[in-house]
């Protein structure tokens, strides 16, 4: 199947301008002014951005967690994610404690393999280390494609590593050339201030927010960066929400070292003040909490310093019904919200039509970073000859309201529920498959395929 995009402003990360696009078995083969090609599908791009689908660096689909599973599995998340101009996600495998690597990953390939609707890969998230996992780790990065490793400094007894822990694998990940990504809260910090809270009779969903100040995040983000100043690992930091953590990683610049930051619309986008509306605010129990509003100017300008390299969603949707597990106690509701569909329309809106953020950096943190962070550049995160046809057609004028009455998410309410937005995501292709047209999905579950990814780039 050929398709020609005609006359559309493609954007990437560096470039912008108004051109052709051919594409021919499922990869880009032309860019060019007025490309005189014959094709199946023509497509009249004039008007509309043309720039590469959209990268989610962290979801949680069909995902065992506080007594439940997150309720998008990878047909619906990455349908959802499709809708949204999302084409491939990377999803987290979790290691279950005591067992292997292996296991796990045939758990998440049962999930994923005939189910996936867009494209996908798998951080390996270490819970247990020991000798056997390091020789699995070793393999992952060498045969499985598998090259970042997830580690958590909090949830303790489920997913938490100790620091001891966390240094061994940063050794042996660098030794091959892998990357190690961490969810930096104290635990233990966290867990003395939900004992105290809930002794003291505060059960509401605020009291998740109280239990997780600033300073956990900061102190742990520190400790991460020393961690790999010693090791002389490669670390990546997911869903950072705050100024003190963005402090730590300027502060391991000063002794020269590159850690890459990831952050995400929630905590860009909406403030604290989300928690005070008794338990409506469980809609936004997630960890770490949202911050303040002095945080999301940190955040803006971490993306225009390039401190803050990706925006993924940490899409992890539980049902209101999911949610009422902690109606008398906020330790209890499930941690995490859904937004793997509308990352890209409210980045745009709110980021590059706000003036925050230029067009070419949206393209940057929404798509090439992470297909350069994570091993998978230039086959995804650009529009360039040779690169998988994964293309993007958006209407940037076009308003619109998200709502759980139109979006995909399996998932009965909209963190963003109201939300005008400008910019609409029109067409999508995956692999040159017209994957989303007309407002509907043209592609069946099996059409997603597991990304293979090379060893961390270094690239930025
Ligand atoms: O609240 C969150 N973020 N839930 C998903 C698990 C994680 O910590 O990323
Ligand atoms: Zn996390
Ligand atoms: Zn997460």
């Amino acid at each position: 199947m050929s398709v020609l995009i005609k006359n559309g402003r493609i954007v990437t990360a560096a470039e912008d301008y108004v051109a052709d696009l051919y594409i021919e078995n499922g990869k880009i083969s032309a860019i060019g002014a007025n490309l005189a090609y014959k094709a199946d599908k023509v497509i009249d791009a004039t008007g509309k951005l043309v720039f590469p689908g959209g990268i989610d660096p962290h979801v949680h689909l069909d995902m065992p967690f506080m007594g439940t599973y997150s309720s998008d599995d990878y047909e619906t998340g990455t349908r959802a994610a499709l809708f949204g101009g999302t084409t491939t996600v990377i999803d987290f495998i979790l290691q279950t404690q005591g067992d292997s690597l292996k296991n796990a990953l045939t758990t998440w390939q049962e999930k994923s393999i005939g189910k996936a609707v867009g494209d996908y890969s798998y951080h390996m998230a270490v819970t247990d280390f020991n000798d056997d996992v390091a020789k699995e780790v070793v393999e992952f990065i060498e045969k499985e494609g598998i090259t970042s490793f997830k580690t958590f400094m909090a949830y303790k007894g489920a997913l938490m590593i100790d620091d001891g822990q966390m240094v061994q694998l940063m050794k042996v990940v660098k030794k091959h050339g892998g990357l190690v990504t961490v969810h930096a809260t104290n635990g233990d910090m966290i867990d003395s201030l939900i004992a105290k809270n809930l002794s003291e009779g505060n059960t509401a969903p605020l009291f998740h927010y109280l239990s997780q100040p600033e300073v956990t995040e900061a102190e742990a983000s520190a400790r991460f960066t020393d961690m790999l100043h010693y090791t002389g690992c490669t670390g990546y930091i997911v869903h950072m929400t705050c100024e003190g953590a963005l402090n730590a990683v300027q502060r391991a610049g000063l002794r020269n070292q590159k850690i890459f930051v990831e952050t995400c619309p929630q905590y860009l986008l909406v403030d604290a003040s989300v928690y005070e509306n008794n338990f409506e605010g469980a809609k936004w129990v997630m960890s770490p909490p949202i911050r303040e509003k002095k945080d999301q100017k940190a955040l803006w300008a971490g993306l225009q310093q390039g401190l803050v390299n990706t925006i993924g969603t940490d899409h992890c949707p539980f049902t209101w019904e999911q949610k009422q597990m902690g109606r008398n106690d906020f330790s209890k509701i499930p941690n995490g919200h859904p937004a793997i569909e509308h990352r890209l329309e409210l980045i745009y809106s709110e980021g590059v039509r706000k003036g925050r953020i230029s067009l070419n950096k949206f393209v940057e943190v929404t798509a090439t970073n992470s297909a350069k962070i994570f091993g998978m550049y230039p086959q995804k995160g650009t529009l360039a000859v040779g690169s998988d046809a994964d293309v993007v057609i958006f209407d940037p004028e076009k308003e619109h309201i998200i709502s759980k009455d139109s979006h995909h998410m399996n998932v009965d309410y909209s963190s963003y529920e109201g939300w005008k937005v400008t910019g609409k995501t029109e067409t999508v292709l995956l692999r040159g498959q017209i994957a989303i047209e007309d407002g509907k999905c043209h592609l069946k579950p099996g059409s997603g395929q597991f990304v293979k990814r090379g060893k961390t780039s270094y690239i930025i």
